[in-house]
């Protein structure tokens, strides 16, 4: 059995996350974790909400709530909303929990005993209007390097480049828009990245199989040395992790945080051991994930992301990591998305652009969109979600392919054979050339998913259950019926087994049509199907079973239309 450790890139807490957003990192994670979970492997999924940094205060600030009860809601408006979508995280924690408040303390002191941190005093944009310092989001301009106006004080969404706010061209204050502003000198901490450049470059030189995605971006960055710039972890911000050198204070550091982007991936770490706190297991069952001196040299690190935190999770968070020194497990595979974008532009969050996941779930189940998005992933380039790409996709692939044979096969048996698996009839040349071609299709579709192939995975499993309908059309059971209802009832037969055997392989994609599938058919488990043979033979003559309500209904003309023109403008 192996051990599989998966994180998902951890969601900011500034609101309800978009259909991109859930489609570059939560979503596939998931499909990975229950993939390996139903393959029989120990799996520990993890994800946290993001709370620190701008924009967890700007956000805050808009919705008129001290910061922290801001954060403590929407965790929980973000929890209720994983669970709606089936995200199925072991444990879903907080950035600004006490064990990440420790972790990245501590991470600081294990850099700085490693003379890897070094104190600078810095020019950093002050506003007179707002009478602070504007890090990071909290200051605005044009990018030097595309020229986007709306680029960030920390990193460029257009072209990701990573900025500090002096970069800025044009710049404005994000709270108060004002142009009055000065460059004060203030001190911080830096992590000396550049330091560890070797050991990151030979590092990234093992990682052949990463997707190019990337690989490019890692290389990119060490490359032109720009992602390898010694970087500044700490922030003249009230809300964060406080600046301290393990457990002590850090002299000149008083009322300073440290950087969002240096706790977060922390919280990968932390997440477990609010997961082990959470479940009352000892740190000892953490950290056999997370420590290879403590059992985690067989396990099986996977992360997901978007495009946009590669440089992040390759380059600054192992320089974390290699640079306390500590044997703390490092990222095996790093799985990264391009991006989703919605109907002729970009999905946004500040311009409330595109479908919100409360959105999605209130006007169709979260099955419709699990399939949708993960068959349109964007893992080689950026991807469109379109209304009528939506809708043909739900109504062929999820209503006529699979929908509609579940419904043929199950209502045909109860019909003519009644509710339970009808006895009779030989195995034929055909139903053997179907056991045979199912079993090489399954070994495709685990190769795709073990290589996190989405959506080549996506349509072998649609190609899987489109060679059923085949099967059902060609032996015709309804016809041969009236000759031979012997044959017709063997026919029947493996087609209810078919059935059993869709729901367990469909299970990671939608999780909740194949449990309808599973109790209609009266299994007590979803097995995977190991042998394609055996699988097929495990509902047996005289095992009861129950015709299921439409697994999937078909969307009209009129719904889509009303859903392009609802979704067309801003959020409310
Ligand atoms: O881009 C984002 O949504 C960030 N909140 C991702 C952080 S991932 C990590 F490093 F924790
Ligand atoms: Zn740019």
């Amino acid at each position: 059995m192996a051990r599989i450790l998966i994180t998902s890139a951890i969601p900011y807490i500034n609101g309800i996350k978009h259909l991109g957003n859930l489609v570059g990192s939560q979503l596939p994670a998931d499909l990975h974790a229950r993939y390996h979970r139903a393959r029989g492997n120990e799996v520990l999924f993890l994800c946290s909400t993001d709370e620190h940094g701008t924009p967890a205060e700007l956000a805050a600030a808009k919705a008129g709530k001290p910061v922290a009860d801001y954060c403590a809601e929407m965790h929980a408006v973000q929890a209720d909303l994983a669970k709606g979508f089936c995200l199925s995280f072991d444990h879903f924690g907080r950035s600004s929990s006490p064990q990440n408040r420790r972790l990245t303390q501590y991470f600081a002191g294990r850099l700085a005993d490693q003379g890897l941190i070094r104190e600078v005093s810095e020019r950093q944009v002050y506003s007179h209007a707002d009478g602070r310092f504007l890090p990071d989001r909290y200051i605005e301009g044009t990018c030097p390097n595309c020229g986007y106006d709306r680029a960030r004080g920390d990193q460029c969404e257009n072209c990701t480049k990573q900025l500090d706010p002096t970069d800025l061209i044009d710049p404005r204050s994000a709270i108060s828009g004002s142009t009055n502003l000065e460059v004060r000198e203030t001190k911080h901490l830096y992590l000396r990245q550049s330091v560890l450049r070797p050991d990151l470059e030979a590092w990234i030189d093992t990682k052949t199989d990463w997707p190019i995605l990337t690989t490019s971006i890692a290389k990119k960055w060490l490359n032109d040395g720009d992602g390898l710039q010694d970087r500044g972890i700490t922030r003249d911000l009230d809300w964060g992790v406080p600046v301290k050198k393990g457990t002590e204070d850090w002299p000149g550091m008083e009322g300073k945080v440290f950087y969002v982007w240096f706790d977060a991936p922390i919280e990968y770490i932390a997440s477990a051991a609010e997961w082990a706190e959470a479940s009352n297991l000892t740190d000892s069952e953490w950290e056999r994930w997370w420590r290879t001196d403590k059992g985690a040299e067989d396990v099986r690190y996977v992360q997901f992301m978007g495009k946009d935190n590669v440089p992040f999770h390759t380059l600054s968070f192992p320089a974390t990591i290699m640079g306390s020194g500590d044997p703390w497990k490092l990222v095996d595979y790093i799985k990264s998305f391009n991006y989703l974008n919605y109907d002729g532009g970009q999905f946004s969050t500040s311009q409330g652009r595109g479908v919100f996941m409360d959105q999605a779930l209130s006007i169709l189940p979260a099955d419709y969109w699990r399939w949708w998005l993960l068959s349109h992933v964007p893992e080689s380039s950026d991807t469109e979600f379109t209304w009528e790409n939506f809708q043909t996709n739900v109504n062929k692939d999820l209503a006529d392919v699979l929908g509609n044979f579940v419904s043929r096969v199950t209502k045909f048996c109860r019909s003519k054979f009644g509710e339970a698996v009808p006895a009779g009839g030989a195995d034929t040349p055909e139903a053997a050339a179907l056991v045979a071609d199912l079993t090489a299709r399954v070994q495709q579709y685990q190769a795709h998913m073990d290589a996190i192939d989405i959506r080549k995975a996506a349509a072998e499993l649609r190609a899987i259950w489109v060679v059923g309908n085949e099967y059902l059309q060609n032996a015709a059971p309804w016809t041969l019926y009236k000759t031979d209802p012997d044959a017709a009832a063997a026919v029947t037969r493996l087609a209810l087994n078919l059935i059993g055997l869709y729901a367990a392989l469909s299970q990671p994609f939608i999780p909740n049509a194949s449990e309808t599938l599973r109790q209609a058919m009266g299994l007590a488990s979803l097995d995977w199907p190991e042998d394609v043979a055996a699988a097929l033979t495990a509902l047996s003559a005289g095992a009861p079973f129950t015709v299921p309500d439409v697994l999937f209904r078909k969307i009209t003309d009129e719904e889509r239309e009303g859903w392009q023109e609802q979704f067309a403008g801003q959020r409310g």
